[in-house]
């Protein structure tokens, strides 16, 4: 084991955890699925743990621990900011639960009408659904291996009539890890008289993003904490007070007033006003430590060793016979630790499935809720798309089209990812044999294996977590 493995296996929680296989053997888990959440880290635990004691209302009590935990509240807000580089002066910082709801929320509350917002066909479901829905966006287009037509980006932002008032779109793609050139983008978006959003939530955990770069300032940002480190369920929206001045929250209720009588309701200024309810303080607690934490630690340097582990997975996938890469390689085009792949001639579930059942290791497979970006990955044509649309609106999800990813955290390694190659490796070679040992739920559409044993190891495990002892 080298240093740097040595160093995270202390810094976060449960990378020794062993789970069972198919075989019966227990196993040490390899996680390669941190863009759908990270594990903990263990100096956010133990914040968290220490903080349990004190833990009381925000702004909603005086007594010693409630007058803690506002003061408390109150910093870790301009401590977000200034982990992003923003000015408290200019910029609020508003707790979500995620980035999900953060896009919602700014959907909501931007006071921009409808076709004046711009996404990009390469988005997430939650910043392209919520400007559909609100806005009626339109979409930017992609090149054929998947990466922003700026070319488009630019012509749409001269022609579009209405004026497009946003560009909102993700600053690396949970599909592929593409990185967008988010400052390039702002300063062509300012040119052209509309605002920035970045979706951040892929990007923040694996770059030092700032809001301001030598020329403009990225408008709104938008943060999940749990692919942070830190999965206690909250988030961030920032964007310039002025935004949350006025207009009518997206929630209302507990908070948000500064009046409220028989005959009229005065709304409070930001952050109050978008923050219905007793905030999660545990979960903006733990975000900010897990903040520190990352500034304590380089995140340069975390996001070096990330980088070489997607170029070295990247050149290691290669040598899998029949596997097919999505994207530009992160030899000719920023990416994060993202990478998509199928195996010809067996179901991304199948492949998903003998990795968890028979190699400890976690993936994601499926279209990671850019169905839109994966059908352009994988060439599907209109009629085809409309096909898998009816199955899946028929309730069948075991044929549909998708693909099988993996993700770093800055803790993985390249024996990890050595060992991920030989499950491929065998199940190239033993596809046969490994492809009878499944079936199909047909409720899920997943592949389960023939013997329920894992299932059975699942089901009484989740049992045991409500068992606990005083
Ligand atoms: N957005 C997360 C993912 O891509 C959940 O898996």
């Amino acid at each position: 084991m080298n240093n740097w493995h040595h160093l995270a296996q202390q810094e976060v929680v449960g990378l020794q955890t062993k789970v069972p296989l198919l075989d019966g053997r227990l196993i040490r888990y390899i996680n390669l699925d941190n863009a759908a959440t990270t594990p903990p880290l263990r100096a956010v635990a133990q914040a968290v743990q220490s903080f349990l004691p004190w833990y009381s209302s925000v702004h909603r009590g005086f007594g010693y621990k409630s007058q803690l935990c506002t003061e408390l509240y109150t910093r870790i807000r301009y401590l977000i900011l200034n982990f992003f580089g923003a000015d408290p002066e200019k910029y609020t910082a508003l707790f979500v639960k995620n980035a999900s709801e953060g896009l919602n929320k700014l959907a909501h509350r931007l006071p921009i009408a409808e076709q004046e917002a711009l996404s990009s066909w390469m988005e997430h479901h939650s910043n392209d659904l919520p400007w559909r829905l609100h806005k009626q966006a339109k979409f930017i287009e992609l090149t054929p291996e998947g990466t922003l037509d700026l070319g488009d980006l630019e012509t749409k932002l001269k022609t579009s009539r209405p004026r497009i008032k946003l560009i909102t779109i993700c600053g690396a793609s949970n599909v592929t890890g593409v990185v967008n050139p988010l400052q390039t983008i702002t300063e062509l978006a300012h040119y052209y008289g509309a605002q920035l959003t970045g979706d951040a939530a892929q990007l923040a955990p694996h770059f030092p993003l700032r809001l301001a770069g030598p020329r403009a300032a990225i408008d709104y940002l938008v943060l999940s904490a749990h692919k942070m480190y830190a999965p206690f369920g909250s988030g961030v929206l920032i964007g310039p007070r002025e935004t949350f001045r006025t207009g009518t929250p997206a929630e209302v209720g507990g908070g948000t007033v500064l009046a409220c009588s028989r005959e009229q309701v005065v709304f409070a200024p930001p952050p109050d006003r978008d923050e219905a309810g007793t905030p999660n303080l545990i979960g903006a607690y733990a975000f900010a430590v897990a903040l520190q934490w990352l500034a304590q630690n380089n995140l340069t340097r975390l996001a070096k060793h990330e980088d070489q582990l997607t170029r070295y997975a990247f050149t290691r996938l290669q040598t899998v016979p029949g596997l097919v890469l999505y994207g530009p390689s992160p030899q000719r085009y920023p990416r994060i630790g993202v990478i998509s792949f199928n195996l010809e001639g067996i179901p991304h579930g199948l492949v998903a499935a003998y990795l968890s059942f028979e190699a400890g290791i976690g993936v994601r497979h499926g279209c990671f809720c850019a169905r839109p970006y994966v059908h352009h990955l994988l060439g599907l044509t209109k009629a085809e798309i409309s096909f898998y649309e009816s199955l899946a609106k028929t309730g069948k999800k075991c044929e549909l089209p998708g693909m099988v990813r993996i993700s770093f955290g800055f803790y993985n390694t390249k024996e990890e990812i050595d060992l991920l190659i030989e499950a491929l490796k065998t199940l190239r070679a033993e596809e046969k044999r490994i492809k009878n040992r499944y079936r199909i739920d047909p409720v899920t559409g997943e592949y389960l294996p023939t013997s329920g044993k894992v299932k059975m190891f699942i089901a009484q495990h989740t049992a045991d977590l409500f068992n606990l002892r005083a």
